[in-house]
């Protein structure tokens, strides 16, 4: 699937896209349940949202139990000061997670068959297994700035194998929030690590090496249907979207079944719900 090329960017910059890897008709599935599982959303039975800032603080119950589910987050700037919302349910959602990709059949085999298979491969993973899925709205006006981050640090694993499959649903463009990666970064250490002990989760210091600047950071605009795929320690971001058109994305969160899985990860399975690769 991938070439001689392809691969060497990954391995160089930390990151690969993938132009048309969907159809359109694959992502109006995908679309289209994603509108569903918000429509018969009781908005009234969490006002959970989800922030990258304060990380700790705003953490819930919620949000754990999340870990095997599909629970829907709002975005920080939906409500008014008296709690309403300032916009319809369906423009206010932040995202859906982070197990749709077990839970729903129509997620499910969007994030599985030969293809993603053979791409894993292709960048090294040779016992895929699939730990979190995400359908991301990035909402007109109010869509949430996601600050620089690894996502090693959410999917700890000994060696490092966490590896990122970013599904472009909509236009991502530099109005309405487009990844921004840092070509190279992946040879950066991990920063820090997402720790889970009970039902608390704390940030912990790893390494003070700063977050990349302006001047080295790229926009990654990719086309709807396009496959972002990034090594784990790729450090990214995207800005708030603050434009008039949304920004669906789809991520699929992987490791690699030979490397040690941290049991102080905060997503965990057991032989009831057994984590599963892309065959
Ligand atoms: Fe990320």
């Amino acid at each position: 699937m991938l070439n001689h090329e392809q691969m060497t960017q990954f391995q160089q910059n930390g990151y690969l896209v993938l132009p048309n890897f969907k159809s359109t008709a694959e992502i109006a599935a995908v679309r289209a349940r994603a509108d569903q599982i918000v429509r018969d959303f009781d908005a009234a039975e969490s006002k959970s949202i989800f922030t990258t800032k304060e990380q700790e603080k705003k953490i819930d119950q919620y949000f754990l139990d999340s870990a095997n589910k599909i629970s829907c987050f709002f975005e920080e700037e939906a409500f008014d000061e008296s709690g309403k919302l300032r916009q319809e349910k369906a423009l206010s959602i932040n995202k859906i997670g982070h197990a749709l990709h077990d839970l729903d059949p129509v997620f499910s085999a969007f994030s599985r068959g030969p293809q993603l298979a053979q791409v894993a491969q292709d960048l090294g993973l040779a016992q895929t297994q699939i730990w979190q899925a995400m359908y991301i709205f990035k909402q007109p006006g109010i869509g949430g700035e996601v600050r620089w981050h690894q996502d090693a640090s959410y999917f700890d694993t000994v060696p490092i194998s966490v590896t990122t499959f970013w599904f472009a649903l909509e236009d991502a463009t530099l109005e309405n929030g487009c990844l921004w990666v840092e070509p190279g970064g992946h040879r950066s250490p991990l920063r820090e690590r997402f720790v889970r002990e009970g039902d608390q989760v704390r940030v912990e210091k790893l390494d003070h090496t700063p977050w990349p600047g302006d001047a080295t950071a790229v926009p990654l605009e990719a086309k709807a249907g396009s496959l972002v795929c990034f090594h784990g320690l790729l450090p990214h971001y995207s800005a708030p979207n603050r434009s008039a058109i949304s920004r669906h994305a789809y991520t699929l969160h992987v490791t690699d079944g030979r490397s040690h899985y941290s049991e102080q990860n905060w997503i965990q399975r057991d032989a009831s719900f057994p984590v599963r690769g892309f065959v």
